[in-house]
């Protein structure tokens, strides 16, 4: 049967659908990048990270990126976070809410050279002590945004990125939609090896197509309604952002996505069945599959110019992502009670005075917790007495009075 929970409406006014972490309380680092140990205490407010230029600011950022599933801001293979020198990392946070406080403890775990696994995928995840399945797990504990300068490119580059991108907005909303994407991933890559090998058990294929299916029209579904939640957001007006960025009109393209638009998900799903059917000799050679979700794209307009972001100015770019990034931290605080985790690394400093002023109120606004990086603390002086400030210098930190 299709999963088809993602596609249920939210009520308009919900109250918080479950008590859901809201701030990192304390970050404890053990050879992570440049920090061979460290501990951060901060409280859920704005926490600002201003140093030099590799003093350990993004490193710190990704720390906390690390309470999500996936591979992090960086994107980085588990192994080269290892302070160079070293074989293992970790990072210790709690995760503080209304209801209490989490422990989350993740890292990358010792394995032993001859049992030929690839250690890149030995993340291992604990919450209050006990191994979790997965890392898909840490979507029920924290929501985690981001935007890094290595994003200025996400509309030129290639559609993974902002799959990727989309797919972290619906997080928030749909806490099993990592574990879906993974699941149909990992279908995905079986049924292509599978096909490559030459033995065909057809009814293993059909097996490992029925889970694509099941899984791909949810997950499908999901960016769906994120788009249009998101859409209907920016329609509404997204506080002081939406007079300082302009409006984002986002799309959730692919083949899929499209035959959801006037088709019921059960058919949907048998038509992505016979197509996946269809294509298997040229899926052999070809490799993964031709049609699916796994090649969608996020589609993103400037609305006011009406200007495909990938044509707009690297300025324009950057505040579309911003507008995007801030309506749906204001959509998740309004809907669900709780706003996200941002991580804004080098945000501020791409700003004119008055979009950051929009910016920072904003943050303040939404009310969860920001951590935003700068080389330069005077640009940070609005959130003087709303944000705490701490200065990073060669893999120390320090609390300013
Ligand atoms: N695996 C690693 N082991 C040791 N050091 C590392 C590792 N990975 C990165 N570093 C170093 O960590 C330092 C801090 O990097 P980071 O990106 O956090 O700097 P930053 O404060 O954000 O600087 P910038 O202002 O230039 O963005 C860099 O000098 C980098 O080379
Ligand atoms: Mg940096």
């Amino acid at each position: 049967m299709s999963d088809t929970s993602t596609m249920t409406p939210l009520p308009k006014q919900s109250a918080p659908i479950k008590a859901e972490a809201a701030a990192v309380t304390r970050l404890v680092l053990t050879d992570f990048r440049n920090y061979a140990s460290l501990k951060l205490d901060v409280s859920p407010s704005p926490v600002v990270l201003t140093g030099e230029n590799g003093a350990g600011k993004t490193n710190l950022l990704e720390a906390v990126s690390f309470m999500s599933p996936g591979r992090g801001l960086r994107r980085a293979k588990l192994p080269d976070v290892t302070r160079r020198g070293q074989s293992v990392w970790a990072v210790a946070a709690t995760l503080q809410d209304q209801t209490g406080e989490t422990g989350i403890g993740t890292g990358l775990e010792p394995v032993s050279a001859d049992n030929g696994s690839d250690p890149s995928s030995r993340r291992v995840v604990h919450i209050d002590g006990v191994p979790a399945r997965s890392a898909n797990v840490l979507a029920d504990y924290a929501v985690v945004g981001w935007l890094t300068p290595q994003m200025d490119r996400l509309f030129v580059e290639g559609a993974s990125a902002r799959r990727r991108f989309l797919d972290r907005l619906v997080y928030g909303f749909d806490t099993g939609h990592a574990r879906r994407v993974s699941a149909y991933e990992k279908s995905l890559r079986e049924r292509a090896r599978l096909l490559r090998s030459g033995q065909r058990d057809p009814a293993w294929l059909s097996a490992l197509e029925s889970t694509m299916a099941e899984h791909g029209i949810a997950v499908a579904a999901a960016r769906r309604d994120a788009v249009l939640r998101l859409g209907n957001a920016m329609d509404e007006g997204f506080g002081l952002a939406g007079e300082n960025f302009p409006r984002a009109e986002v799309r959730a393209e692919g083949v899929v996505e499209d035959w959801l638009e006037d088709h019921p998900a059960v058919e949907v799903e048998s038509r992505f069945l016979d197509a996946l059917k269809a294509s298997r000799d040229q899926d052999a050679i070809s490799g993964g599959a031709r049609t699916g979700p796994h090649r969608s794209d996020m589609g993103v307009t400037h609305g006011p110019k009406s200007m495909p972001a990938g044509q707009c100015s690297t300025g324009e770019q950057k505040a579309l992502l911003i507008a995007i990034i801030l309506a749906d931290a204001r959509l998740q605080a309004a809907r669900l009670g709780r706003a996200p985790i941002l991580l804004l690394d080098e945000v501020a400093a791409h700003l004119d005075d008055t979009r950051r002023a929009a910016l920072f109120e904003e943050l303040i606004e939404i009310g969860g917790q920001a951590w935003l990086t700068g080389t330069d603390a005077t640009l940070f002086q609005p959130l003087r007495n709303k944000a705490q400030f701490v200065t990073v210098s060669h893999g120390e930190i320090a609390y300013a009075a």
